[in-house]
């Protein structure tokens, strides 16, 4: 009997401490949350818009250099106009900017878990509110899966022109070997709430 309490406290507390979201369940729609959807909308959006120009016009060797060139400014005017940090990162970055920080590093490995446990990709999300550097954030990471399109430059199977434009601009370039399916990396977006 006395067991059996002691098993029912644990699964609570265990339960308490589990961040809400963390195995997947929906997290609610408050307001930052929506504005967190609606600005990874924006820049995801611009990103493919940009990407899809740039293959058409000079197929992906010639795309990178507008990846390269494009990609950071499209985040941070994206981040300026809404007053929110707006990057995206990844366990294995090709922009060592895009490098995840600790609580990023966190939620890409629990989106991995996610997914091995068979949660599909398109929805997958999370958020919470943390302390950081003194300051309280509201934090947001929304999961990027890998298409087709982007075997092009993130696959196994290289053009020999784009594995030398990626030598050149990425000497570091981790953010090969992905295939389809698999988690890119994710948008990450934040924004300073009151204390
Ligand atoms: C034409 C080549 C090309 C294609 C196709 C491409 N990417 Fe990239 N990707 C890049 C380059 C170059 C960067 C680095 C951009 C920078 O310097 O900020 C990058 C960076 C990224 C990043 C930021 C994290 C990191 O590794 O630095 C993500 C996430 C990403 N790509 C996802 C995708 C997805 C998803 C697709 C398919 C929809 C895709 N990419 C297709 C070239 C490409």
């Amino acid at each position: 009997m006395k067991k059996t309490v002691l098993l029912a406290l644990a699964a609570t507390l265990g339960a308490l401490y589990l961040p809400a979201g963390s195995a997947g369940e929906p997290i609610s729609d408050t307001p930052d949350v929506l504005k967190a959807r609606a600005l990874v909308k924006q820049l995801g959006g611009a990103l493919k818009k940009e990407l899809k120009a740039a293959l058409k016009a000079k197929g992906p060797a010639g795309a990178i250099e507008t990846c390269h060139l494009k990609a950071p400014d499209i985040a941070k005017a994206v981040g300026d106009q809404s007053g929110w940090h707006v990057a995206r990162t990844s366990l294995k970055v090709r922009n060592l900017q895009d490098a995840p920080d600790k609580w990023e590093q966190q939620v890409l490995r629990m989106f991995e878990e996610r997914k091995a446990a068979g949660e599909p990709l398109d929805k997958m999300e999370y958020s919470d509110v943390v302390m950081q550097d003194g300051k309280r954030l509201f934090r947001y990471m929304k999961a990027i899966p890998t298409g087709k399109v982007c075997l092009q430059c993130h696959g196994s199977d290289l053009k020999t022109r784009v594995s030398m434009q990626l030598d050149s601009l990425y000497p570091f370039d981790q953010a090969t070997g992905f295939k389809v399916g698999d988690i890119r990396g994710a948008f990450s977006l934040s924004r300073e709430l009151p204390r």
